[in-house]
């Protein structure tokens, strides 16, 4: 009988001597309560003059008016762009880089969620490469290192701090684009988790099923037949043993603190360790990759215009449904990292429990359950489909079948709220 594309990953995985490794990471992250107070030093040290990217809700908050007032102090200048939009608009780029034109910039303070860290790096590619944003699309185009960025969320989902990506709109494509490259990296994560206290718990809701997704699919990854020059070559990898751990931690914590800090904003302890969780999921799937929740999410995110961490959130059970023969095994263990336990259950019955464990947590902090919920038309899903085809980037790390067929299936189940729809592979 033919392997299927995840158990020939895991074959030639275990075929190997030694496995080829890599980890990319900013020059240092620092996850820290009031770590906040170290940014006057460290933007200071990479330069004289500043550009700070942020947006209008945030700039008007204490604690960021706080920032932004003791690093101008410590500045020789500081420029402030604080328009960023929901989801990186292509426009936003052309405001900040004309904003920037005619300025020295030695250094960039990102200081938001995943839209402003994203802007902020394509801001400091352009001010250094020149261009257009779509000439950077895909992987691997940046040439070389762009204007050092300091990277502060403040939500706790992303992973945006950590990981070489940036997602774009564009208005004249019909799914949303990714940059990739190490050059994307910030060079400083400085994750103070008192700066998501303010986030309303939609914001905290969709942020952490973002992070969830990213450990999940990321420890689901296709594992990928890696050389040395692929490490260089190629911005996702497949599940590798390096950031499995990052992945298992990640879900670990989530499972006891994502509902926490959605129930309780205030509550420092569990928003501390979901902006953590947020890190180590970022670090796993900036090297492993998402997968197909991700790429499905690509073409609806931009008809449905709905937040980025919810609609992953609603396809997972879905995806995952159709992986969990195949993958039983891997998702036994995340089942383990979640606190579930064996028992007498086989492999699959365990698989089965952990993906009803992610349907009830999604559901208890409001992801709704089907793609009619977020007003998509089923007369929509066939073109949904065929867009979903051209994130191949995403597509390949998918272990599962992800021809056309597949893929509607999926959008069919996912539409009609129904799981039992999906065939597993
Ligand atoms: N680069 C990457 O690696 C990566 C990974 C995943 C997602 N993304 C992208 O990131 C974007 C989503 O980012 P996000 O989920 O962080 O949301 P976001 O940055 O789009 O912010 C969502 C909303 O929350 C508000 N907000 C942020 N922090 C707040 C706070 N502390 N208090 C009150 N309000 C706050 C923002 O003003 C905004 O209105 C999407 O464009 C997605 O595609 C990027
Ligand atoms: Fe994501």
């Amino acid at each position: 009988m033919a392997l299927d594309r995840h158990s020939r990953g895991i074959a030639m995985l275990k075929s190997m001597k030694f496995q080829p490794k890599t980890l990319r990471t900013p020059r240092q992250t620092i996850v820290a309560i009031g770590s906040r107070k170290d940014l006057v030093k460290i933007c200071s040290r990479e330069g004289a003059d500043l550009l700070i990217v942020t947006d209008q809700s945030l700039v008007g908050l204490p604690l960021i008016q706080e920032i932004i007032q003791s690093v101008s102090e410590a500045m020789e200048s500081t420029t402030i762009y604080s328009w960023a939009k929901t989801d990186v608009p292509i426009s936003d780029i052309d405001d900040a880089v004309e904003l920037c034109q005619s300025k020295k910039i030695d250094v960039i303070l990102a200081i938001g969620g995943g839209t402003v860290i994203d802007l902020a790096k394509m801001v400091g590619l352009l001010l250094i490469h020149g261009g257009r944003p779509e000439d950077y699309y895909g992987e691997d185009k940046v040439p070389g290192p762009t204007i050092p960025l300091i990277a502060v969320p403040t939500t706790a989902g992303t992973g945006s701090e950590v990981t070489p990506v940036a997602v774009i709109t564009d208005p004249n494509r019909a799914l949303k684009v990714g940059v990739s490259s190490v050059y994307l990296i910030p060079t400083f994560a400085v994750i103070d988790p008192t700066l998501t206290l303010t986030c309303p718990p939609s914001v905290t809701a969709h942020s952490g099923t973002d992070a969830l997704c990213h450990a999940i699919e990321s420890f689901l990854a296709r594992p990928k037949e890696l050389t040395a020059s692929h490490l260089v070559d190629t911005v996702f990898i497949g599940q590798n043993a390096t950031t499995d751990s990052y992945a298992l931690q990640a879900i670990t914590a989530l499972a006891k603190n994502l509902e926490k800090s959605w129930r309780n904003g205030d509550d420092l302890d569990a928003r501390s360790e979901v902006a953590q969780a947020a890190m180590w999921a970022g670090l796993a799937f900036a090297h492993g990759g998402t997968g197909c929740p991700h790429a499905m999410q690509y073409p609806i995110g931009a008809t449905t215009r709905t937040p980025h961490g919810l609609g992953v959130g609603l396809l997972l059970p879905y995806v995952l449904a159709q992986l969990k023969i195949i993958c039983a095994e891997r998702m036994g263990q995340l089942a383990e990292a979640v606190g579930l336990v064996q028992g007498q259950k086989s492999a699959l019955e365990f698989a089965e429990e952990f993906i009803q464990w992610c349907e009830a947590l999604l559901e208890r902090i409001g992801i709704p359950k089907s793609l009619a919920d977020i007003g998509v038309n089923q007369s929509e899903l066939p073109i949904i489909a065929e867009r979903t085809l051209l994130v191949t980037r995403l597509l390949q790390n998918h272990p599962g079948s992800s021809d056309y067929d597949a893929i509607l299936m999926l959008l069919t189940a996912a539409w009609k709220g129904e799981r039992s729809l999906v065939i597993p592979d």
